[in-house]
């Protein structure tokens, strides 16, 4: 068989004779490889197109691409390898051992005595069979599953899932499907894959057999992004770019979240005078279902509320906004107005032509048709209303994977768009993210930034929506893996990303919720969330202590706001990750590749806390270079393990050396027109030294049209001068106060400035 192929711009078509393949070079760190490319018209995607060059030979019965630094060599069976700088740096897998057959189980037997049937895919329509090189390979990405950040010889299942049982590394499936891996190989080659279907796949890494992963789909099509680069920061950026940038929240929504399903009123009180007399930060409360009348989306249960918008102002007034759940299961009630008008305007999934019925939290319950722009707008207007109504302040989206507690949607339930029809199987996992581009809505609308929070997502649901990664335990072993799920998240774009601090399910105490906030304290959504029946697991529900120790961590939060915010921003722009695992900073040094239990909080500052039970000292890894003990500065050198101790009141913060870190002082509420005083902590350890503040509103969409500033530091010995890049905004701030080697100076924040320290 002979090799052909015909060019078009960046199209490259090959063919052997029986079959086709293509290869389209969307720029040099991103290849698109398909037989049949995946259907768009739901799953939104965005295109930086730029001409590539390539070259193409044939050699022997092989054909050779070269373009930039990468040789394609492409064989008989159309099976692509690739060198990068003449190193092998990514290859499909064609062996005879690549068919996928699906062993017979009996899952009769091991069900009497209480085994849960687990799901498993074969037959498949396509499969992209990658090689795995060695033992060695590590493979991470996909997002919340709850495991550790190398996923290398587990089996997942993309398909949103709603399932409060004890999550674990062998749950195949959770509430988000980001199909997005990245590969490190040979030490320090990394590379990344993107499958851009939402129909149900199956992604084996090396459990199947060791020597390749797939991709295995019975409905999606052979059609797969390889994300090309030099380090996980390029590959991050070029994936981000591809699925959307991370939604860009108010600072406001970067505070303290308190939560627990279902606070009355009376308990709502309770949190702000807590917060009020103890003097620590807060700035939502969130109402959980039971607010609800009957569980009746956008109603308001009578007598729950003495008045609730009266509440909500009078919580506005001590800076507390409140934020009420709302699932997408519309009551089955006749008389409920939401629902006479979805019924009468055909805005509910049907099956066989009747709207569907399911059963959801309020019983018999109907699904909204988010796909249908006219169903999809009514819901933001009824959304719109809802938050000016009770003078709401976000709206967190539960249930929308969307659940059913009468067994799952059949895959034929329909979805109709225009003259068009959609399917649950195509549909199940985009279900959350277009119920979050309705809600998303009713903020940009109002030239706000959405305070959204969605339980269910899917890979491009970041630019809409915040999360949270669903029912976590009150278990240490849930406190561990939160690190790496809130790391994975934020490698596959979704920055704002937290769990319920405390565990969700099950009863919390003292010890693990203090080594919680302190683990978490940096996690971009910080919220303590807990369940009905489960033991209260605010500080104050336990002792004085715990409030002290408590208050420490949520102040140290507040403290670093504006490094936060700055992250987050860059994120936005750049598709950075805020909260990352240490390869992404150091990808060559081989120590850091499986550290779950240490995070980088931007690229200046690391977070090792103590995740044990009883412990009070851990081993900390310091990459190289020099850190500094935030809480003793003693100066350490990096490049090797120290012991730290660490009481119950202590976690382990390093700051780099020479880091700037922009810092606010004695916050209880985020209100940014009122903070005047921009303060700069100047790590020691460094002679030289640069920083790029942002500053903006911290609410609307105004810095889109250049509403914004940038401040530009740097140090050079104790001579600190600033200058600001972008002036566009008129800045809220007075006073720069900067603390250096236990001097504190202030001084006027003028748009230039020079200070000797
Ligand atoms: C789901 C959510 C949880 C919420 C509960 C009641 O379990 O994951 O956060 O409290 O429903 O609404």
């Amino acid at each position: 068989m002979k090799l052909t192929y015909t060019t078009e711009g960046n199209r490259i078509c090959l063919s052997n004779g029986t079959k086709e393949k293509h290869l389209e070079w969307i720029h040099a760190g991103l290849l698109r490889v398909y037989e049949n490319k995946n259907s768009e018209e739901l799953v939104h995607l965005y295109y930086r197109n730029e001409a590539v060059e390539s070259k193409i030979v044939t050699e022997g019965d092989n054909l050779i691409i070269q373009a930039e630094n990468y040789e394609i060599r492409v064989d008989e069976e159309l099976t692509l390898h690739i060198t990068r700088n003449g190193q092998p740096y990514f290859e499909e897998y064609a062996g005879e051992d690549a068919k996928i057959y699906e062993e017979d189980k009996d899952w009769d037997l091991a069900k009497l005595e209480g085994h849960k049937e687990e799901a498993s895919l074969a037959d498949f329509k396509a499969q992209m069979t990658f090689r795995l090189f060695d033992d060695e390979d590590k493979i991470y990405g996909l997002g919340d599953k709850a495991a550790h950040l190398n996923r290398r010889d587990y089996e997942y299942i993309s398909w949103n899932t709603d399932d409060p049982s004890q999550h674990n590394e062998s749950y195949k499936s959770l509430y988000k499907s980001i199909t997005y891996l990245l590969v490190n190989h040979h030490k320090t080659s990394y590379y990344g894959v993107f499958y851009p279907s939402s129909y149900k796949c199956s992604i084996n890494l090396g459990k199947y057999n060791k020597k390749f992963m797939y991709i295995g789909t019975q409905k999606g099509e052979y059609d797969y992004f390889l994300l090309l680069g030099d380090n996980p920061a390029e590959i991050t950026k070029n994936y981000t770019e591809l699925v959307g940038r991370t939604l860009f929240t108010p600072m406001k929504f970067l505070g303290y979240h308190a939560s627990r399903w279902s606070y009355s009123q009376e308990e709502m009180k309770a949190i702000r005078e807590f917060h009020n007399k103890a003097q620590m930060p807060i700035d939502y409360i969130h109402m959980d279902i039971n607010y609800m009348d009957h569980y009746k989306v956008y109603t308001v249960a009578e007598n729950y509320f003495d008045d609730l918008k009266k509440f909500s102002a009078e919580l506005k007034e001590d800076g507390i906004g409140l934020i009420p759940i709302i699932d997408p299961g519309v009551k089955v009630e006749q008389g409920y107005e939401l629902y006479d008008h979805l019924t009468a305007n055909h805005g509910f999934a049907s099956r066989n032509g009747e709207d569907y019925v399911n059963a959801v939290w309020p019983g018999d319950s109907k699904y909204p048709n988010y796909f249908d722009e006219k169903t999809s707008d009514y819901l933001t207007e009824v959304t719109d209303r809802f938050l000016e109504e009770y003078d709401l302040a976000g709206i967190w989206c539960d249930m929308n994977e969307p659940a059913s507690f009468n067994g799952p949607l059949p895959d034929d339930v329909e979805f109709p768009v225009n003259d068009k029809m959609y399917y649950h199987d195509e549909v199940h996992n985009l279900y959350g993210e277009y119920m979050t581009r309705c809600i998303a809505k009713a903020f940009t609308k109002n030239n706000l930034r959405p305070s959204v929070i969605t339980r269910a997502a899917f890979a491009t649901s970041s630019p809409y929506t915040t999360s949270w990664n669903g029912d976590n335990q009150s278990l240490w072993d849930h406190l561990r893996t939160s690190l790496p799920q809130v790391m994975t998240m934020n490698m596959s774009g979704f920055v704002v990303n937290g769990v319920d601090i405390g565990g969700f399910g099950n009863d919390s105490n003292k010890e693990l919720l203090i080594r919680w906030v302190e683990a978490n304290m940096f996690n971009p959504f910080l919220r303590n969330h807990s369940a009905l029946n489960t033991r209260y697991q605010e500080p104050q529900a336990f002792d004085e202590e715990t409030v002290e120790i408590y208050k420490k961590f949520i102040d140290l939060r507040y403290q670093f706001l504006p490094y936060l915010y700055d992250l987050l921003h860059k994120a936005h722009v750049t598709g950075e990750p805020v909260y990352r695992p240490l390869f992404y900073d150091f990808p060559t040094d081989e120590n850091t590749k499986e550290i779950n239990d240490q995070v980088m909080i931007g690229g200046s500052v690391m977070l090792a806390p103590i995740l044990n039970q009883g412990q009070k000292s851990r081993v900390v890894y310091l990459p190289e270079g020099k850190w500094v003990n935030y809480f003793t500065n003693e100066v350490m050198e990096g490049g090797k393990e120290y012991i730290v101790p660490m009481k119950l009141n202590e976690t382990g913060l390093f700051i780099k050396a020479g880091a700037m870190i922009p810092m606010f002082e004695g916050l209880r509420h985020i209100d940014k027109s009122k903070i005047n005083t921009l303060c700069l902590y100047l790590a020691p350890g460094s002679e030289k030294s640069e920083y790029a503040h942002y500053e903006d509103d911290g609410e609307t969409l105004d810095y889109q049209k250049g509403v914004f500033n940038e401040y530009h530091f740097v140090r050079k010995g104790n001579v600190l001068t600033m200058k600001m890049k972008h002036d566009g905004y008129s800045s809220d701030y007075h006073m720069l106060k900067v603390f250096f080697g236990g001097t504190v100076k202030s001084i006027e924040l003028t748009k230039e400035l020079e200070i000797i320290l």
